[in-house]
């Protein structure tokens, strides 16, 4: 096995430069956690790596050996895999077509061998503990299990190296344990992996080596034992971080939202009212129900029955423009797919309609101004040359934080959340903390969905635990307060040891 050199590598985009020279050597049988804010310069170091970006100088070899400068395919066949932060499968295709996308297994006469493929592929989703069926179609499965298919299939290849761009940022804590098991083994098999993350607990969790980012800079290189976990955080944001929660105002006694016996389609119905200035968390492990539910109440997934009431008036289901105009706003999970349009600038994303991706129904809103959407983009610390640059040619996390930052130029009286930092770097994170705090303390209803367990923790006053697309048990601030309130939250989730003896989960804990 080899080891990855990157020798003195220079990168800019439009004459802007993002790589000033990195030299790092990236070892076998290592795991190099690459850490640094939102625009550092890590997917893109890693996009060189794989042959996807040419530096503009500097070389990358496999020990001595050079790799293509702009080669993917030569890269790929000396066995580099990169298992880029944006996933790219293809919707209409099955887990194990994806699987197989362009070598496909033939029979001797060489038509297709579906059978073998997809015994192919179970086998293997079988030997990574992945318990879904490869002939699901891949629009089906959650963004989580999107990622685990792709390492799946990148290592299945055998690889020298592997490069994962944010693994874990759409992998709910309780089931990563899985992840770092795969990558764990393909370590033990001697490959180099580079690993990046904004989750300051995977780096003590998985890291062999941290190597720290800043501005396009090596700021810090050590082994992971070495490190702390403050040393790492001014390493990449230059100074000392200020607590990551500010603390909470309490929630008035006015019901904002109320939800009764909403339904989604062949679905169980959910009761839930939140008062303003209330945030509610709902937790829940993967494919629990909480993207539809929180779609449903905004109108873009389908309810059969039920009431949705914003400051008492009722407002009709199953029309987001409805739900717009009693001023409830979603911010979705997927940047991709309802978040953003990639190809439009940061400015039209921000004064883009709500519901161009949504509908058809034509409603435009006013136009907002370009002043307001500069100070919005600010408060978030994003990383551009202006409000023209386009979507797609920001890093991952600034994307993610124009998708929330463009709701925050609305008014808005109920805002629903859907993993709200993920993929954002730790201090633009206690930015947007201190944002929805604010916001939370002007009155507005807040419903957050997430997955990472110390921001529900951290932010919110009550927190729902869903699962089977049910709510199955809740815990009030002083139980979210409690030591053991993040084990009482993941047993619920997962339907651990919480039965009562009517057979139903229990809500008391
Ligand atoms: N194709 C491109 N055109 C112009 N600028 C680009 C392009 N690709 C990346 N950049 C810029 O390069 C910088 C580094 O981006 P990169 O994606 O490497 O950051 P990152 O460290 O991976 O950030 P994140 O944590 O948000 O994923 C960013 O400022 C980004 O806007
Ligand atoms: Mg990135």
């Amino acid at each position: 096995m080899a080891s990855i050199i990157c020798d003195d590598i220079v990168k800019g985009f439009g004459g802007i430069p993002v790589l000033k020279g990195i030299s790092v050597t990236f070892e076998p049988g290592t795991i190099t956690v690459l850490v640094g804010e939102n625009g550092a310069g890590k997917s893109t170091l890693i996009k060189i790596i794989a042959g996807l970006e040419t530096a503009d100088s500097g070389d990358v070899s496999l020990d001595d050996k050079p790799l293509g400068k702009g080669d993917p395919r030569s890269a790929h066949l000396q066995g580099i895999r990169l298992v880029p932060q944006e996933l790219a499968p293809i919707p209409d295709m099955t887990v194990y077509e994806n699987f197989f996308i362009g070598r496909e297994l033939r029979t001797k006469t060489g038509l297709l061998d579906r059978k073998r493929m997809i015994r192919e592929a179970k086998e293997l989703l079988h030997s990574f503990d992945v318990n879904i069926d490869p002939l699901t179609p891949a629009r089906q499965l959650s963004v989580a299990m999107l990622q685990l298919v792709e390492i799946i299939k990148a290592t299945s290849q055998g690889a020298t190296a592997l490069l994962l761009d944010e693994p874990t940022s759409a992998i709910p804590d309780r089931e990563i344990e899985g992840l770092y098991k795969i990558v764990r083994h393909i370590r033990a098999l001697g490959a180099s992996v580079v690993y990046t993350t904004h989750k300051m607990e995977e780096i003590a969790e998985i890291a062999d080596r941290v190597v720290v980012l800043r501005d396009g800079n090596l700021v810090s290189d050590l082994p992971a034992s070495e490190t702390t976990h403050d040393g790492i955080i001014s390493a990449m944001i230059g100074r000392d971080l200020d607590d990551l929660f500010v603390s909470r105002h309490a929630p008035t006694e006015d019901i904002a939202l109320s939800i009764t016996g909403l339904t989604l389609k062949n679905g169980h119905p959910y009761d839930l009212s939140v008062k303003r200035g209330e945030i509610v968390g709902l937790a829940g492990l993967v494919g629990a129900g909480r993207t539809e539910f929180l779609e449903g109440v905004f109108g873009v997934r389908q309810t059969v029955a039920g009431r949705i009431e914003v400051n008492g008036t009722p407002v009709r289901r199953n029309d987001p423009a409805a739900a717009i105009k009693s001023r409830v706003a979603l911010v979705p999970e997927d940047r991709k797919g309802a978040g953003a349009v990639l190809s439009m600038s940061i400015l039209d994303n921000a004064t883009l309609p709500h519901l161009a991706s949504f509908s058809t129904a034509g409603w435009l809103r006013n136009v907002v101004r370009t002043k307001a959407i500069g100070e919005v983009m600010k408060s978030v610390n994003l990383k551009s040359r202006g409000l023209g640059q386009s979507l797609e040619t920001l890093s991952g996390g600034n994307q993610q934080k124009v998708v929330f930052a463009r709701w925050l130029t609305e008014d808005v009286d109920v805002l629903l959340l859907d993993e709200p930092t993920r993929g954002v770097d730790i201090g633009a994170r206690s930015e947007i903390y201190r944002i929805i705090t604010d916001l939370a303390a002007t009155g507005v209803a807040v419903v957050m969905a997430s997955s990472d367990m110390p921001e529900i923790l951290g932010l919110a006053h009550r927190a729902i635990v869903v699962r089977d697309g049910q709510f199955v048990g809740e815990l009030d601030s002083k139980q979210l307060a409690r030591d053991d309130a993040q084990d009482r939250i993941f047993r619920l989730a997962a339907g651990i040891g919480l039965v009562t003896t009517t057979g139903a989960p229990s809500a008391t804990i």
